[in-house]
């Protein structure tokens, strides 16, 4: 008996993808793998209910610690593409992960997704799949499938695939961010009402200032309370979102180079994102700044790709913990007209000197202000030399015309 397990979610796609496995691929048997990246109750109810309907084994795998520590990572690196903090990028590694596991598990030949040809998931998924002997199979690439086919299949087959499914928009959600894609905002010009959020209220005028801690670049605490990586997210989520913080709405260009119109919610990373950009500043050397954004756009570039396991990023990150080793205090965030922004700062690993930058004090410690006169005039030496040679040969250029027009 031939077993495949498919990546599950209960939708429209991935409930095709169960006869078709039996029917086009002549599996015998398919199991339905969900993962917890912590999407909200409701999608596990669906996930769970279609499955019974199609009489599908069904495995549910919680990964929520393993993506929360992974969004932290991401934290120390500052981790954004285009932008926007790395949600759906981040998890799909685990995701795939977690359901390779559940297939090698279960004596599975097989493993599938339901992921178009057109978006990053497909490569996210495989990258991971392919370093196993499973046949990789992706029926609504590799059959050319739409949308339209999906819903006339479902009826034939008399498919469960009523409600759910966030209605008309495409939805991914985990415990970093939620993206909205689809229907109407597939035309750039649409300016999305409401509707389309849900973690973030609009901005009202109403402000609230919290207080994060670090430890060693890890948030751990707000407001003096401890929370463990999955909690800390949560809680910052509501907390922040409801001041509409962590919007975004932009053009993204994917791995293919297609380019998407993408909505997102982000309200704990942004928040968390700022705060520990804002405790680095206070902490680390102008030099190591500069060149930690090399690395960080690397990691970003790799967390993107979903290749987070790439050697490259243990590299990277042998940097990055070199760093976060004094990336350790608290943050003031104040949540105002949708943002969220870094009030206060402090840590004892400060690189900074009130008494030595203070307007009120004469001197920087032993060095006296008189001493900058030196670097003042040197400051910017070589470029008055070669302004002037410029000139120089303008003027005579100038001349040389003036003379000859004379002529
Ligand atoms: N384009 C984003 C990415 O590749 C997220 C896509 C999420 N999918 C969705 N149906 N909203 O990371």
């Amino acid at each position: 008996m031939t077993r495949v397990a498919l990546a599950f979610s209960g939708g429209l796609d991935t409930t095709v993808c169960v006869p078709l496995l039996e029917e086009e691929y002549g599996y015998d048997d398919v199991i339905g793998v969900t993962v917890d990246v912590g999407q909200p109750e409701s999608e596990f109810d669906e996930a769970e209910e279609t499955a019974e309907a199609l009489g599908l084994e069904h495995y549910v795998v919680d990964a929520k610690e393993e993506f929360a520590d992974l969004c932290f990572e991401s934290v120390r690196a500052n981790a954004t593409y285009q932008g926007y903090p790395l949600g759906t990028a981040l998890a799909r590694p685990v995701i795939a992960s977690a359901i390779l596991e559940v297939a090698e598990e279960q004596g599975c030949t097989g493993i599938a997704h339901g992921c178009t040809g057109k978006g990053n998931d497909q490569l996210r998924f495989e990258a991971i799949w392919r370093d196993s002997d499973l046949e990789v199979i992706a029926p609504v690439r590799e059959l050319g499938l739409t949308r339209e086919w999906e819903n006339e299949y479902a009826e034939e087959k008399d498919l469960p695939v009523e409600g759910g499914g966030g209605g008309k928009w495409s939805v991914d959600t985990n415990l970093w961010s939620r993206s909205v894609e689809g229907s109407e905002l597939e035309d750039p010009s649409y300016v999305p009402g409401e509707e389309i959020y849900n973690w973030t209220q609009a901005p009202s005028g109403d402000t609230e200032e919290i207080e994060i801690e670090f430890d060693e670049g890890y948030p751990v605490a707000i407001d003096g309370e401890a929370y463990e990586p999955i909690e800390l997210i949560q809680h910052l989520n509501e907390l922040a979102g409801a001041y509409g913080v962590g919007r975004t709405d932009s053009m993204e260009d994917r791995m293919l180079g297609l380019k998407v119109r993408e909505n997102y919610e982000h309200p704990a990373a942004t928040t968390l994102l700022n705060a520990h950009e804002a405790l680095e500043g206070l902490v680390l050397t102008q030099e190591e700044r500069e060149f930690k954004q090399l690395i960080d756009q690397k990691w970003s570039k790799k967390g993107y790709e979903g290749l987070v396991d790439a050697p490259l990023v243990g590299a990277l990150e042998g940097f990055i913990a070199e760093t976060q080793n004094r990336v350790t205090g608290t943050v003031t965030i104040r949540f105002e007209g949708g943002q969220a922004r870094a009030v206060g700062r402090d840590s004892k690993y400060a690189a900074y000197s009130a008494e030595h930058a203070s307007f009120n004090t004469e001197t920087v410690g032993k060095i006296s202000q008189e001493d900058a006169t030196g670097v003042a005039k040197y400051h910017g030496f070589q470029r008055r030399l070669a302004n002037e040679s410029i000139a120089a040969n303008q003027d005579e250029e100038v001349e040389l015309a003036t003379d000859g027009g004379e002529e």
